[in-house]
């Protein structure tokens, strides 16, 4: 006999679910988000099975339960390992997440690529047809080494490769077909391109909506962690820059990374938001090339472009993100405003922290900056929330101001509401970093106790 269906309201925003309509979702606070979610078999209601299960399944003693230290995958890229804590996990579950566009495809193509020389791989694109990946595959495959090849050549190339023989495309987008396919095939790697082209007929709405992507990654991480599979998923990111059908799935993976990056900008940063196996804001830095990503060589000067040269609003920042440090330069600009309202233009920073910084060089260091438009820029499209760079966004307004060229000093503190200097966290590793690439003018809390005696000493 057939189930009755079971409804719920989920939130579309936060994943909130409720066996009622609301208006508002208590959660989150957004109105009219609940959407209606019909279940009619397998999803919420395979909840009773576990529970009939649960009878036989008895707690077990911490020290009674045998685990194997399975080796990680290492993949052929470092960048990408150390992200995810030294290699990749054996039925884990990753989510990659970023803005369209931005290289997600591109990067877990070549992972799947590279990774299938050794092992099965099996790569479910739902938005994109085995010839268009195919396409990519030729385009990127083969690249720096037979770059004076035909394109025939190269799609022949690419036959003959290892790669191919255990590298499988699917191009399909029922999620309890992908599962049996996985068992079935039992590959040794899964990717999941993208969770929101997924969808089920187990579960009423479009693919996309909370319910669609909540129920096909359950699924999905289910069969990793019963089959021992890793498994990488894609989501795009909504304009809130929330992972799209949204918060829900961070839950449920056992790692999150972030790939940003600017369109026009070659940067590309793979970021751990979270990470069950190993520590959260690891970064790893790619470039997206014509042949596809490619691992930044030397990625602690990517981020440095006027530093030869001595231009006045230029001052280099030494950021730690994760456990490594980069030098990145700031770039400011102060002009005499014709508005009554002066101008705030940031990128890369947070714009109430410029704020808050001009109004401390205002009124602690006397400049007359409510009467300028300010423009405050990072270099090579890094995003940065680090405390540490405050210095460093207050020395590049002030050699704007002051046009006295300032681009081989390097700032490190925090800058509190009374213009005092604070120290930052990792602070010798960001000096050595800054000491490494050459740079003498290092300006810390160490030296300096507030931004008025570092100003006091750059006038002299
Ligand atoms: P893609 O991986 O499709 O992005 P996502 O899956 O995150 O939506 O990347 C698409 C962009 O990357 C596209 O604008 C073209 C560019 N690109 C390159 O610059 N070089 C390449 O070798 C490839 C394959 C793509
Ligand atoms: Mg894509």
């Amino acid at each position: 006999m057939a189930k009755k269906p079971t409804i719920n309201f989920v939130c579309q925003e936060c994943g909130y679910d409720s066996p009622q309509w609301l208006g508002k979702c208590p959660e989150c606070g957004n109105w009219n988000t609940m959407k209606e979610f019909r279940v009619t078999s397998g999803g919420l209601s395979a909840r009773s099975s576990v529970s009939t299960n649960l009878a036989q399944i008895k707690p077990q003693k911490l020290k009674e339960i045998v685990y194997k230290e399975t080796s990680r995958i290492q993949t052929e890229y470092q960048e990408l390992n150390n992200v995810i804590g030294g290699g990749i996990v054996r039925g884990s579950a990753t989510l990659i997440a970023g803005d369209p566009g931005v290289g997600k495809s591109t990067l877990l193509l070549q992972l799947a690529i590279s990774l299938s020389s050794q092992s099965k791989v099996l790569y479910v694109s739902g938005e994109e047809s085995v010839e268009q990946v195919k396409m990519r595959a030729v385009r990127i495959a083969e690249n720096s080494e037979h770059s004076e090849m035909t394109e025939g050549q190269k799609i022949r190339v690419s036959e003959s490769s290892n790669s191919s023989e255990n590298l499988f495309l699917l191009a399909l987008t029922d999620a309890d077909a992908i599962v049996e396919q996985i068992a079935q095939m039992k590959p040794d790697l899964v990717i999941i391109d993208s969770i929101q082209t997924i969808e089920s007929q187990n579960v009423s709405g479009l693919s996309g909506s909370v319910g669609q992507v909540r129920y096909s990654a359950l699924q999905f991480i289910r069969s990793a962690k019963q089959n021992n599979i890793p498994i990488f998923i894609v989501g795009h990111v909504t304009k809130e820059g929330m992972v799209a059908g949204p918060m829900v799935l961070s839950h449920m993976v056992d790692t999150v990374l972030f790939l940003e990056g600017e369109k026009f900008a070659k940067t590309r940063i793979l970021r751990s938001l979270k990470n069950r196996f190993g520590p959260v804001d690891e970064v790893g830095i790619f470039l997206m090339e014509e042949t596809g990503m490619q691992e930044a060589t030397n990625p602690e000067k990517l981020f440095l472009t006027q530093a030869s040269e001595q231009v006045p609003g230029s001052v280099l920042v030494s950021t730690l993100e994760g456990s490594r440090a980069f030098l990145v330069e700031l770039q400011a600009l102060a002009v005499t405003t014709r508005l009554p309202m002066p101008r705030r233009v940031v990128s890369g920073v947070d714009s109430r922290r410029v704020e808050l910084l001009l109004a401390v060089l205002q009124k602690h260091c006397h400049m007359p900056l409510d009467t300028m438009d300010v423009f405050v820029n990072v270099a090579g499209g890094m995003k940065l929330a680090d405390p540490g760079i405050d210095l460093g966004i207050c020395l590049a307004v002030y050699s704007s101001f002051k046009n006295i060229p300032l681009s081989h000093a390097v700032g490190i503190a925090e800058v509190g509401l009374l213009g005092e200097l604070r120290a930052v966290s990792g602070l010798e590793k960001r000096i050595k970093e800054a000491e490494k690439l050459g740079f003498k003018n290092i300006i810390t809390s160490k030296k300096y106790k507030s931004l008025r005696d570092v100003l006091a000493k750059l006038k002299n």
